[in-house]
């Protein structure tokens, strides 16, 4: 199975659809509490063209308020009919795509900015999304990210364990993503600006990172690996 056929299966299975239903219901208190000032924080001052890759029902679309255009990639129906209904309520030109991060079906050198917040945990194939991520910015583009992490000591053996079984009833998500390795092994130069454990705090889902990743050039990522 490829990775496209085997996401696609994963998100349009019943518990997939499930997730995407409910997703907004289960998510209004950690919104409401943390989601939003931090939102605010990260897209406000965002200018110029911004991809949203696994935009989900659009909860960053009422933010960005000086972004020149968005386009928003997201590959499940359930979740695409809400984010499609939210672009038409913001004033932002936002185009919505069926597509998913590890083949994006645009062009090279686009965005100034790439934008993922809680999806990297759940894309299949990670290296190939972010060689996408990387192929569609512009030079001197930036992704911007807010995604949880592996965590360090004990949790993070009892995420390993959990991995299997929270991948299951969450839609795909990886407990255990070490995010931070695979940007630097793609290429990314990143920049950690916050580490943020909110409360409840669930094993399955700390800490989460809030950070931006360059592209370096080619030649000093040959260098690195020698
Ligand atoms: C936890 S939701 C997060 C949604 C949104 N980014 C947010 O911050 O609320 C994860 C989203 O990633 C999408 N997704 C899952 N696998 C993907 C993939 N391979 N490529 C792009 N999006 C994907 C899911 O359909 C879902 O909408």
């Amino acid at each position: 199975m490829t990775t496209t056929a085997e996401t696609n299966s994963r998100l349009e299975s019943r518990a997939g659809r499930f997730f995407a239903r409910y997703y907004d219901a289960m998510t209004a208190r950690a919104e409401e509490k943390w989601g939003r000032p931090l939102r605010t924080l990260m897209f406000s001052e965002l200018t110029g063209t911004v991809l949203e890759v696994g935009a989900g029902s659009g909860a960053n679309l009422p933010y960005y308020a000086k972004a020149r255009a968005l386009t928003a990639v997201e590959p499940a129906s359930e979740m695409r009919g809400k984010l499609l209904r939210r672009a038409e309520e913001v004033e932002l030109d936002v185009e919505v795509v069926d597509a998913w991060a590890e083949r994006l079906p645009l062009p090279d050198d686009t965005y100034d900015t790439v934008v993922c917040t809680l999806v990297l945990c759940t894309v299949v194939d990670l290296p190939a999304a972010l060689s996408e991520i990387r192929r569609v910015l512009k030079p001197g583009g930036q992704l911007v990210f807010f995604e949880h992490v592996r965590s360090p000591g004990v949790v993070g053996l009892l995420q390993d364990v959990l991995a299997p079984l929270w991948r299951r009833v969450a839609g795909g998500c990886n407990a255990n993503r070490r995010l931070l390795g695979a940007l630097r092994d793609a290429g990314f130069q990143v920049r950690v600006h916050e580490v943020v454990r909110p409360w409840p705090r669930y094993p399955t889902n700390t800490p989460y990172v809030r950070g931006t990743a360059v592209p370096l050039p080619l030649t000093a990522v040959r260098d690195r690996r020698g």
